[in-house]
């Protein structure tokens, strides 16, 4: 069973997983309005992924009996000025939910919940990933310039998301 502490921390991320499920929808939903299909189609799939790490959560909350309480998921904005701001936006964003894992991580160990350290440390190297892939593509709109024009040859190769 998990300790009270350990299961409002995870209820809070469920909340957290799916803000951010709803910040990639919004971008998802920008990136339609300037035809970037590719850019629009990468976010969706980010979006479905948040959804799947905050069912995860609700999942390991249900398995150990603990009771999952959903909060109001705040608004996103929904609008941008550029391509390479949405991905500046996606990096910050991923590395504040790294920090947020991380403190569950610590909660964990202060908790001594040793399933709940076990199941944190698939986020905690998820988070790698999200990083890197949001400095890739940073880095990819620098060097392609960051206009809808120069943007159509890297929105075609992020269309390839499976
Ligand atoms: Fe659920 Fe992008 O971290």
């Amino acid at each position: 069973m998990l300790s009270k502490t350990m299961e409002e921390a995870l209820n809070r991320q469920v909340n957290r997983e799916l803000y951010s499920s709803y910040l990639y929808l919004g971008m998802s939903a920008w990136f339609e309005t300037l035809n970037l299909k590719g850019f629009a189609g990468w976010m969706m799939i980010q979006a479905k992924e948040e959804r799947a790490h905050a069912m995860k959560f609700y999942d390991y909350i249900i398995a150990r009996q603990g009771k999952v309480v959903l909060d109001t998921i705040e608004a996103p904005k929904a609008k941008w000025s550029s391509a390479g701001k949405v991905f500046e936006e996606v990096y910050a964003h991923e590395q504040k939910v790294t920090g947020m894992i991380n403190n569950l991580v610590d909660i964990a160990i202060r908790e001594k919940d040793h399933a709940t350290f076990e199941v944190l440390q698939w986020f905690v190297k998820e988070q790698v990933e999200e990083e890197a892939n949001a400095v890739m593509i940073c880095e990819k709109i620098k060097t392609v310039g960051d206009t809808p024009g120069h943007l159509f040859c890297l929105d075609h190769e992020l269309s390839k998301r499976k």
